[in-house]
């Protein structure tokens, strides 16, 4: 495999458990501390060595590309107020990615807002996913970085793992497999069921919001039908994968945050604050 150099951000949902803050404002757009929550992933992205960022929106949400887009006005402020640290690092991400969007209009389900995403990423490359509301402060290397580099290394495919309670199972994809070395969290996967009942559940292994991918995976979606809930999942194309290519499982290293409820909104806010605010001031 060549080099991994676009990321897929879902992020079309309406936010329905953000409601009313997420109405008019899409919840990705959500301050985490200093900074939107989809800032973060963007940076986790960079930082992975991806350039290319396709966010997957409905269309009242292009303010999550505004907000990446570069703005004289603001630099000018921001020179002029002395705010330089600021200005260094929006810039950066701004000069050295491209941003773009895709419409969906019909949201079906995650793996739908993927297959949309058919036409603009080479049929020979391989491609990042992050789901949009979940963010990682890292442990030590960011979570991406560590999908890349075991997808480039086994030239296969790469999913980001947590262990979940049981209570929490049939919430989450749950990978079966093996684990193959416990210090590094390296999983072999071998199957991947969507929300399994607790008896079905081939581990306790939640597969959370990274994924390494070749772009062969919007085929597989031509065998996949919609679920009971008349929703194309992700899942049933990544068991597709694993006939074809290794599959690995690396399970995550740092705090995992999900902004897509309320609750999960102010915890992340309160980990930023023990992480981040005394030298943010
Ligand atoms: C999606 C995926 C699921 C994964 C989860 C991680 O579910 O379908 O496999 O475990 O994200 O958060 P959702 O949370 O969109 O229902």
């Amino acid at each position: 495999m060549a080099k991994v150099t676009t990321v897929v951000i879902p992020a079309a949902g309406v936010g329905t458990r953000l409601f009313p803050a997420s109405k008019a404002i899409p919840k990705e757009l959500f301050p985490i501390g200093d900074r939107p929550a989809i800032q973060y992933n963007v940076e986790e992205a960079y930082q992975a060595g991806i350039r290319r960022v396709i966010f997957v929106i409905n269309p009242y949400k292009e303010h999550i590309l505004y907000h990446f887009l570069p703005n004289e006005r603001v630099y000018r402020q921001l020179k002029h107020k002395r705010q330089l640290e600021a200005l260094e690092q929006l810039k950066e991400l701004e000069t050295k990615m491209e941003f773009e969007t895709v419409i969906q209009y019909n949201p079906h389900g995650l793996g739908h807002a993927i297959h949309v995403c058919k036409n603009r990423i080479p049929k020979d490359e391989w491609f990042a996913i992050m789901l949009g509301d979940e963010i990682v402060f890292p442990e030590t290397t960011p979570p991406l970085k560590r999908l890349v580099d075991n997808a480039v290394e086994h030239d296969g495919c790469s999913i980001s793992l947590l262990p979940v309670p049981d209570e929490h199972v049939n919430r989450y994809g749950i990978i079966g497999g093996e684990e193959l070395n416990h210090d590094d969290g390296l999983w072999r996967v071998d199957t991947l069921v969507e929300k399994p009942a607790l008896e079905d559940a081939p581990s306790r292994m939640a597969i959370t919001g990274r994924y390494v991918v070749p772009a062969t995976i919007f085929d597989a979606f031509d065998d996949i039908g919609p679920d009971a809930r008349n929703e194309i999942q992700l899942t049933p194309a990544l068991q597709a994968l694993t006939k074809d290519y290794p599959f690995h499982g690396l399970v995550l290293k740092g705090e995992r945050l999900d902004i897509g409820n309320p609750e999960g909104l102010a915890q992340a806010n309160m980990a930023w604050l023990r992480r981040y605010g005394q030298t943010n001031g």
